[in-house]
């Protein structure tokens, strides 16, 4: 079955279509998260052996570093068709019965932002992921019964920004749980090479290193700022991306050398010069730059952690060393 056949209902893909495009269609063109390519082809290979559904998967992290483009190549190299949905799109259990129905054997069901599911929905998720039935109550008061709908064996891959709110039964109904981590600097410089090629776009080494540094460890970011210095250096007729055309542009973009933008820059100012280097809590936080709490928590903070520009404790975020050496402010030395 050609690829561009199975079904992709679900409008990010549509309405990000040059980014679909740079995805990776199969694992051996997939870059980065070694480990849990390794493992996911040990498991698709058993499963299709068996014929068989391939166990339900999980998967986790920050945002833009790869879970959709993933599910979709395990359903490509299962060979099965895949149906994309999100956690808010299924309001009630008749929309996920609608769905779910409407696999066929050995599918692949795959929600983004699963642990925005509503709790009734997660409900009859639990009866489909384990027997792969379904038990829904038709009617209501006197005359309601339950119904049992039976399912084709299917696969769920799942994706979250946040374990934490998935509650533990869901979680463990999972066989297959990967936790996807930033890229290197060097698998990003691969990821904008390909990207350029495939969108005949000339850079040289520097150049896409440039950008795979400022990329925050996240392919998606990495594109993107791909397009947009491609934009910079066709305006000053550059033909080639070069470090120096990647610098200014980036540097246009406000992306500084350590690939911190502004919303970066915006947090570690607040914890530092508003709340005196903290602790500080996320709400707290959220309220000062005019941000929603999960937002920072999700997206923005990730990194900044990873990179040691914060620290997370019971009492709130703290600013560190690191922290103030970027700012170009004193450190506070104990007294
Ligand atoms: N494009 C986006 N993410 C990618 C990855 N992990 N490997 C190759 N190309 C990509």
């Amino acid at each position: 079955m050609d690829f561009d056949d199975r079904i992709i209902a679900g409008q990010e893909q549509e309405a990000d279509g040059w980014q679909y495009s740079l995805r990776p269609r199969v694992l051996k063109e997939y870059i980065g998260q070694e480990q849990i390519k390794d493992n996911l082809s040990v498991f698709i290979k058993a499963a299709a052996a068996r014929k068989e559904a391939l166990d339900h998967v999980l998967l986790f992290g920050p945002p833009g570093l790869g879970k959709t483009t993933l599910a979709n190549i395990i359903a490509n190299e299962l060979n099965v068709n895949i149906r994309v949905t999100s956690g808010p799109a299924i309001e009630r259990q008749g929309d996920l019965a609608a769905i779910l129905t409407n696999l066929g054997d050995n599918d692949v069901l795959f929600i983004d932002e699963i642990h925005r599911l509503s709790k009734t929905v997660e409900e009859i998720l639990y009866s489909a992921m384990e027997d792969f039935a379904l038990d829904i109550i038709i009617g209501k008061g006197p005359s309601a019964r339950s119904v049992r709908l039976d399912l084709p064996k299917f696969t769920l891959i799942g994706a979250t920004t946040r374990l934490g709110a998935i509650a533990a039964p869901l979680r463990d109904r999972f066989g297959v749980q990967c936790r996807l981590e930033f890229y290197k600097p060097s698998e990003l410089q691969f990821i904008v090479s390909r990207a350029a090629e495939i969108l005949d776009v000339q850079i040289d080494r520097e150049g896409a290193e440039e950008i795979a540094r400022r990329s925050r460890g996240t392919p998606r970011i990495a594109n993107r700022l791909l397009k947009r210095v491609r934009d910079f250096a066709q305006v000053l007729g550059c033909e080639t991306i070069t470090k120096q055309v990647a610098a200014e542009a980036l540097a246009k973009l406000e992306v500084d050398a350590h690939g911190f933008d502004r919303n970066d820059r915006r947090i570690l100012t607040t914890i530092v010069k508003t709340f005196g280097g903290g602790p500080v809590g996320i709400e707290t936080i959220a309220a000062a730059i005019s941000e929603e709490a999960t937002t920072i928590e999700d997206v923005i903070e990730p990194y900044l952690l990873q990179q040691g520009m914060l620290q997370r404790t019971p009492r709130g975020r703290i600013a560190t060393r690191e922290t103030y050496r970027y700012l170009g402010v004193p450190f506070p030395e104990k007294g």
